[in-house]
């Protein structure tokens, strides 16, 4: 037996499709704003998708670049403008920020109603409470690709490796939501191995190129693998040996084209849903 593959590029491209569709019904465009400071390479690719993404579907994106030396106060100026500014219904500030920059302060000063990342700690709170609020998009992503996959949540095994605030804790959050059994590991933890044998479900979200191996993963898992790590090859490979993992587990997400689609998919609904809350 080899496992499901999730293509995660198919199940973005049909959200998008839906955010589009829903975009055009209304009476005005939904507006983001995505904020890059400074010049890292990745991040620059990163906010080239968003913003070409949020334009395919109808939305009315602009990004807005600053140089790596703007001051934090500059940076909390802008934010208090886009927070004012009515056509502006989601602000992602692109991280991660220059070092002299505290993201923490940065993050708060978002209009929790616009936070399209939900890393607001309104928004964190709302997540851990289940109250509405914006979910961070990653994890949103994932769990739209575990319901695409039809991979039952309820009292399911759950492992989450990895304890970022961007993923492991908020899927971690998602996935209790939704009644499964959830473990989240990361760098202490004792029999890592151990841990992902006992899982129905891997969520792998640590940025190790292939740390899970074949042998740590259940006959018929479901493997969700988040990290995103280029090879001395130039190759791109995730947190999981997928060659290995491939006749083993029931389902697996690939790299690329597994979780990733995922996110901006999830971020331009995000845009939508707060532009809908704040509209109305
Ligand atoms: N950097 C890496 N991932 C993310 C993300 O999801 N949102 C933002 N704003 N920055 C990131």
């Amino acid at each position: 037996m080899t496992a499901q593959i999730i293509d995660g590029r198919a199940v973005a491209a049909a959200l998008r499709e839906n955010v589009a569709a829903r975009a055009s019904a209304l009476p005005y465009r939904p507006g983001l704003a995505v904020v890059l400071v400074g010049d890292d390479p990745a991040s620059r690719v990163y906010v080239r998708n968003k913003d070409k993404a949020a334009l395919q579907v109808g939305l009315h994106a602009r990004t807005i670049a600053l140089p790596a030396d703007t001051t934090e106060a500059a940076l909390l100026a802008l934010i208090k403008n886009l927070n004012d500014d009515p056509q502006t219904d989601g602000i992602l500030v692109q991280l991660p920020l220059p070092a002299h920059i505290r993201s923490d302060i940065v993050l708060r000063a978002i209009d929790p109603a616009k936070d399209v990342d939900g890393f607001h700690p309104d928004n964190v709170a709302a997540l851990a409470l289940g109250e509405p609020g914006l979910v961070p998009c990653t994890p949103r992503g994932i769990l739209r690709l575990l319901e695409h996959a039809q991979i039952p949540l309820r009292g399911a095994k759950a492992l989450v490796i990895g304890r970022s605030n961007i993923v492991g804790k908020p899927v971690a959050a998602l996935l209790v939501a939704q009644n499964a059994t959830v473990t989240i590991a990361h760098s202490a933890t004792r029999d890592l191995a151990g841990e992902c044998r006992r899982a129905e479900i891997v969520i792998a979200a640590v940025g190790r190129a292939e740390m899970v191996r074949g042998d740590w993963i259940a006959p018929g898992a479901t493997l969700i693998d988040v990290g995103i790590n280029r090879t001395d090859a130039g190759t791109l490979v995730g947190d999981i040996a997928y060659a290995e993992a491939l006749p083993i587990a029931g389902a697996i997400t690939p790299v690329p084209g597994g979780v990733g689609p995922m996110t901006i998919a999830c971020l331009l609904e995000n845009t939508l849903t707060a532009a809908i809350a704040r509209r109305h």
